[in-house]
């Protein structure tokens, strides 16, 4: 069985090691670094619904590793059936990212070209999961020398980011984060403004933990102090990343994306969406055609055992939204930057 260990990275979500697969578990972080042992596809389904991992690209690339789990472990003439299985389950742990369907139709793929022999095809998908790893990894580095000469067009200036699109959200570096990062690295950047992100906290958790470990000089805020901060001129940029972007440019991204981008436009604050191409969509028109995730109800009555609404309130927690692409500055994916993106932009650069 091929050994693929993970170049060694100070944050590491994903580590495959030895055939076994492990998920530094995102719902303790900061407060405890858990990894958890990850064993079947079933295992990965569950770690991807419950939030072990997150973040677009990331669960594309558990799940990759979670079909390379099931293939290690399926036996008998009716392997291709399991496989198919495993990846319907896997598919069928979080709706919005695309990133995740664009995984498993990849690991899909490899599994269809073997389908007439004896047994899984393990080298073959533990090939594929790993080059898609290895892909996002070197297509975030690319994201960041391309977001941050933008940056480095209009000025050094301090930034403001949504949810956690770093380390942790991908193969490394980081999508919007791993821009900040690069442009951090050039001098470009004064500070990083991070959204703490309702109601799950991934700024708070996450990327305000990502960016103290490289002494990043970074400043938590309630999310509804964005206005306040653009009105007083501190922030140069929006910079978030996405989970799935339609054919016309719409985006969709953490829940209050949308409205950091309408804030954006009214103060003059440039919005810039960084992303990766397995991120977009075009069999979507636009993005009133993208799923859209609600999460359980105790996500905001309760802060952690104690309850911070009344019992049986009827609650509307979309963990989502759609941002208009006549909201986005610029978009930025490995093969170029789309600017003002509309629907000719978009299918030219990606052609
Ligand atoms: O619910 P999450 O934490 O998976 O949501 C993550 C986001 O919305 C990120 O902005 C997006 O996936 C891009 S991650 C590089």
């Amino acid at each position: 069985m091929t050994t693929m260990t993970i170049d060694s990275n100070p944050i590491d979500p994903i580590r495959w090691c030895d055939g076994s697969l492990e998920l530094l578990d995102q719902r303790v972080l900061p407060e405890r670094h858990e990894l958890l042992p990850v064993t079947s596809a079933n295992d990965a389904a569950k770690a991807i619904g419950d939030m072990v991992v997150r973040g677009a690209p990331a669960i594309g690339i558990a799940a990759a590793y979670g079909v390379v789990l099931e293939a290690q472990r399926s036996t008998g003439a009716d392997w291709h059936d399991q496989l198919k299985e495993a990846i319907e389950h896997l598919g069928a742990s979080r709706p919005t990212a695309v990133n995740l369907f664009w995984a498993l139709s990849r690991m899909s793929a490899v599994i269809d070209e073997h389908r007439h022999e004896l047994h899984p095809p393990v080298t073959a998908l533990l090939e594929m999961a790993g080059s898609i790893h290895a892909r996002d990894r070197s297509d975030n580095l690319t994201l960041g020398r391309l977001g941050s000469e933008l940056i480095a067009r209009h000025g050094r200036c301090s930034v403001m980011t949504h949810c956690n699109t770093g380390a942790l959200a991908t193969g490394g570096h980081g999508t919007a984060l791993g821009v900040i990062r690069s442009a951090w690295a050039k001098g470009l950047i004064t500070r990083v403004h991070v959204n703490e992100t309702r109601p799950w906290l991934q700024g708070a958790r996450l990327t305000a933990w990502e960016l103290q470990q490289e002494e990043i000089p970074a400043v938590l805020s309630v999310d509804s102090a964005a206005s306040l901060l653009m009105a007083r001129g501190e922030i140069g940029w929006l910079i978030v990343g996405a989970d799935r972007i339609a054919a016309n440019g719409d985006v969709a991204n953490k829940i209050g994306t949308y409205a950091l981008a309408v804030q954006a436009r009214h103060h003059g604050v440039k919005v810039m969406v960084v992303a990766p191409v397995s991120t977009f969509d075009l069999s979507l028109e636009s993005g009133a055609a993208i799923p859209i995730e609600t999460r359980d109800a105790r996500e905001l009555t309760h802060q952690g055992e104690r309850a911070v609404a009344p019992e049986g309130i009827e609650v509307f927690n979309p963990v989502f939204d759609i941002t208009p692409a006549a909201l986005i500055d610029v978009i930025v994916c490995e093969h170029g930057v789309i600017e003002t993106p509309e629907r000719g932009s978009i299918a030219r650069l990606l052609a």
